[in-house]
């Protein structure tokens, strides 16, 4: 369900609006992943959620919001892809795989090391052209990767696609879990359902000897979760393969399918499923 287009007065914005509805009533379930703390893995977990779904066979959008730090092209192997230009005139995202697609502010930049220079009015309308000018097409999910914080990204995620949820990532020491407290007042003024936290980087097991050793503590996400009453998605560990696959554009689901980081995921990707469901069905009834 996407909201009524809201009339401007002004033809441009207005049609804006109403391409923005279709596009966005093609497309099942959204899905932003946020934190408050930057660094602490949302690209990670957003490439890796759209990689696994797209895996189980589900038709998959990619939508980097992060416009002064695209990472998604980069942790797809596609940087400097081409956005599809299709006889009709019309545009269509990366082509990562038959059923995975995205969109980023990369492909249009002159180089690789081009920085992105813009304040809010213009990141707004950035965000709105990448779903009204993208023919997105039928999706089952349209999964958001945010720059951290709460600001005009997030904003206006929040204000284009009101029937976005949000999968919020935090690292398990004290000062993320602070910032994701402000990610969970954010959702809650903007009216954004929370499908859960994913505590990333939640203790490593040694590679010389085993055990397990908890780089950043461990549970307190678990903990947090259940403090402010949001279900918890489930952890995933440090590992050194993530920023390896990460670089090399192989995501770690699709590279090590069979590991524990990778199982890892299935099971956040499988609560992301579940809730996403439980959801829709209670604003269908
Ligand atoms: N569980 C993990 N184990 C090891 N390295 C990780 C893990 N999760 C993420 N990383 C690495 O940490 C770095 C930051 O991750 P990532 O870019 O996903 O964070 P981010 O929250 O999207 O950052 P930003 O706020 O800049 O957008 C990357 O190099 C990534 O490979
Ligand atoms: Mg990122």
């Amino acid at each position: 369900m996407t909201a009524e287009p809201k009339n401007t007065g002004n033809p441009v914005l207005d049609q804006q609006e109403q391409k923005i509805k279709e596009k966005l009533a093609n497309i099942d379930h959204k899905v932003m992943v946020m934190s408050g703390k930057g660094g602490v893995g949302k690209s990670t977990v957003a490439i890796n959620l759209a990689v696994g779904l797209s895996l189980e066979n589900y038709y998959v959008g990619l939508l980097d919001v992060d416009l002064h730090g695209p990472n998604v092209p980069k942790m797809l192997g596609l940087e400097r892809g081409e956005l599809q230009k299709r006889p009709d005139g019309t545009v269509g995202a990366v082509i990562y795989s038959p059923n995975l697609k995205f969109m980023s502010v990369e492909p249009l930049l002159p180089n690789k090391d081009s920085a992105v220079m813009w304040r809010g009015p213009l990141k707004m309308s950035a965000i709105r052209q990448f779903i009204y000018d993208i023919e997105w097409g039928k999706l089952d999910y349209l999964v958001i990767d945010a720059p951290p914080g709460t600001g005009d990204e997030p904003m206006t995620v929040a204000q284009t696609i009101p029937d976005a949820y949000a999968v919020i990532v935090t690292t398990p020491q004290e000062v993320s879990l602070l910032d994701v407290r402000k990610s969970i007042t954010f959702c809650r003024s903007v009216k954004m359902p929370i499908l859960g936290i994913v505590e990333n980087m939640s203790g490593m097991l040694c590679p010389h000897c085993g055990k397990a050793i908890d780089i950043f503590k461990k549970g307190g996400g678990e903990k947090l979760a259940e403090e402010l009453e949001v279900p918890f998605l489930g952890r995933v560990p440090v590992d050194p393969r993530i920023v390896i696959t990460g670089d090399a554009g192989k995501p770690m689901v699709a590279t090590y399918p069979n590991s524990n980081t990778a199982e890892a995921f299935e099971g956040i990707i499988r609560n992301i499923i579940n809730q996403t469901q439980k959801m829709s069905v209670k604003k269908q009834g």
